[in-house]
């Protein structure tokens, strides 16, 4: 199970420079976990102190309904009034919200105030539409500044966003829509990626022709390619341009006030069985823990420029592109397009020309872009750069050294981040003077109390193997599956009762730091992507020659995962290379393309077990040429 994990080096330590303990602003880590962890509502409560609330709580946890619980209770706030508005109301309004490159080298500067304005009028335009408090409104954009705008201005009038990433394609948005029963669907002309135009309106006009009809009423259309794109102006669906709506809208928008667990947004993520579920989150804790986590990690100051470079369909995009950037006043540069288009320097040269002083990306970027190799980074002047970031699966040695020696030029540490969509922010994660191990996220974040335990919910001792499980809640922790609290509680907190179940395993070293191994429940992880074997075996068996699917990943260079499809056929249809071909293409359509399996096999039987589950475990053993392992449930 863990055999790609032999190459790290528990006992590799890389100590803080003295100029990182000089400019850090958590100097004395252990005594700050020490304090956090003997009292996590004292901690909580004075990382809230720090934003703005129309009212104090009266209670910062309550834990009486588990696993259903509650932070900052009787507290007022809007996660906007922290974001946006007390920026816009003071020194900062004029200090750089965002800096924004097009991938055709365009760009755009956008200020504190001027978020804010633009913010209000978005705000005016979904409730001239006629959306109300906890109505959903579906995202689907490509990066432009206009997508953290319509997240904002949804959050401040109280509507649930449900931002579904640019890369799904039709029934993947058709679905999310549906399930979420959103209002209104905010969207583009379309968006440049690599060189390629992605039809963004044309998919949501494929997503919306569906029997039975979606509630959506209104589209809002940002034109950014200037593509010509069919506008509809219905009895029952209206399209509108956002600059025209956001014309004709007034600047001036009052901000609701929240109830701190009110929800702020819901977002799909898949998960091991059935269709991808949305995970919700609300304003109170979710902007303490991403305010706090972002904070004391990448210690961010006044004058840093922040560069998160995934997007913000994602969690990591929310979290640590949109809300928490914001809510520490921080400049954030957002780059739109491939990172290698035209040429594979596009990244660096980035870096240089904003002045980026900390880049949060992800392992599978890295090992692409260290394919080209480190000519690249060296033809531009990386010495801005101060803090490195990492997340969505571990990084491997190899793509850790480059990244510290070629892009940090030895002297930048790695915030090596493990959290997931459910946890709302980091878990385990270093601060700048905590010293690092390549491919470990060190230790669990201040009040995080993380047990690696065996099938009974023992822990098991260092060095060993188990799932990774929290014992205690924290504040940005999703409240629940929206409109699923029993899947939620099923699917997190019954494996180990009492306790968090993450879904991956790992092993804690001597020193008390943990090495994530990987998902242990059928989820996979290609290029940072999280996809569940089943949505992926669901879009196989749609097609008409298949009649049983069974999706398992492999190890890929780059992309972490690669996924490979096993199928059984109909009869009446016969095993060709371009039929083979024809499902990889079904995937892309009904998934999207980043989710096209790498080969797709024509098979006469799937391993099963008597029960009629398929043994995933043992079709990658044997696709690996590994010894099989325990088969005595295999029928036969
Ligand atoms: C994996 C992404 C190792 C892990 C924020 C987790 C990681 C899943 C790391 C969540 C990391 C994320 N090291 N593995 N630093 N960060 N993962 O919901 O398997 O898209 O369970 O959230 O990504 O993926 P999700």
């Amino acid at each position: 199970m863990s055999e790609t994990n032999q190459a790290f080096d528990h006992s590799l330590v890389f100590n803080p420079s003295p100029e990182v303990i000089a400019r850090a602003r958590i100097k004395d880590w252990d005594a700050v976990k020490a304090a956090a962890d003997a009292d996590p509502q004292k901690y909580w409560a004075e990382c809230a102190s720090e934003l703005d609330w129309y009212q104090t709580w009266n209670q910062v946890l309550d834990d009486s309904k588990k696993p259903f619980f509650k932070w900052f209770v009787g507290g007022k706030t809007n996660i906007v009034q922290n974001a946006v508005d007390r920026h816009a109301e003071s020194a900062r309004r004029n200090k750089l919200a965002y800096i924004w490159q097009g991938e055709d080298g365009s760009e755009r500067f956008m200020s504190y105030g001027e978020l804010a304005h633009d913010v209000n009028k978005f705000a005016n335009v979904l409730k001239g539409l006629g959306v109300n408090r906890g109505d959903r409104v579906t995202i689907y954009m490509g990066r432009v500044l206009e997508l953290p705008i319509a997240m904002l201005a949804c959050a401040k009038i109280g509507a649930i966003h449900s931002v579904v990433y640019g890369g799904f394609s039709v029934d993947a948005l058709r679905g999310r829509i549906q399930d979420s029963q959103s209002k209104v669907v905010v969207t583009c002309d379309g968006a440049y990626v690599s060189g390629k135009h992605i039809d963004l309106k044309d998919i949501v006009d494929a997503a919306l022709y569906t029997d039975p009809p979606t509630p959506v009423k209104d589209v809002v259309v940002y034109k950014r390619t200037g593509k010509e794109v069919r506008m509809f102006n219905e009895e029952n669906r209206r399209d509108h341009w956002w600059h025209e709506a956001m014309n004709a809208a007034s600047s001036v928008c009052e901000t609701e006030v929240m109830d701190a667990e009110d929800p702020l947004f819901i977002l799909y993520t898949s998960g091991s069985t059935g269709k991808p579920k949305a995970l919700l989150h609300t304003h109170g804790g979710y902007s303490v823990y991403t305010y706090a986590t972002f904070r004391a990690v990448f210690d961010v100051q006044e004058d840093d420029r922040y560069w998160c470079a995934a997007d913000p369909g994602w969690i990591t995009g929310h979290s640590y592109i949109v809300y928490a950037p914001l809510m520490n006043g921080v400049t954030s540069v957002v780059y739109e397009g491939g990172p290698s288009y035209p040429a594979p320097d596009r990244w660096w040269s980035i870096v240089a020309k904003y002045r980026v002083s900390i880049l949060y990306t992800a392992p599978t970027a890295i090992r692409g872009l260290m394919r080209f190799g480190a000519d690249w980074p060296k033809k531009h002047d990386l010495s801005s750069l101060r803090l490195l970031g990492s997340v969505g699966e571990p990084i491997n040695p190899e793509a850790w050294r480059w990244f510290y020696e070629n892009i940090g030029n030895s002297r930048c540490p790695i915030m090596d981040t493990w959290w997931q969509t459910e946890t709302g922010g980091f878990m385990i994660t270093p601060t700048p003077v905590v010293p690092l191990k390549p491919g470990s996220g060190t230790r669990p974040f201040f009040t995080i109390k993380a047990e690696i335990v065996d099938d009974q919910g023992n822990a098991v001792p260092p060095e060993s193997e188990g799932y990774l499980t929290i014992l205690q809640p924290w504040p940005g922790m999703a409240r629940t599956i929206y409109g699923d609290d029993q899947r939620y509680a099923d699917t997190y907190w019954s494996r180990f009762p009492g306790r968090y179940f993450t879904g991956d395993s790992a092993r804690m070293d001597k020193d008390g730091y943990y090495w994530i191994i990987g998902r242990v429940d059928d989820v996979l992880k290609v290029s940072g992507y999280r996809f569940g074997t089943a949505e992926l075996e669901s879009a196989l068996v749609a097609h008409p020659a298949v009649a049983e699917a069974a999706v398992i990943g492999l190890p890929h260079e780059v992309r972490g995962n690669a996924i490979y499809g096993y199928v059984l056929l109909r009869t009446g249809h016969k095993d060709s290379p371009e039929l083979r071909e024809a499902l990889r293409n079904h995937v892309a359509k009904m998934v999207g393309p980043i989710a096209k399996p790498e080969k797709v096999e024509v098979v006469d039987r799937l391993p099963k077990t008597r029960s009629g589950k398929i043994m995933r475990r043992l079709l990658k053993a044997r696709a690996q040429g590994l010894p099989e392992g325990d088969i005595s449930t295999l029928e036969e």
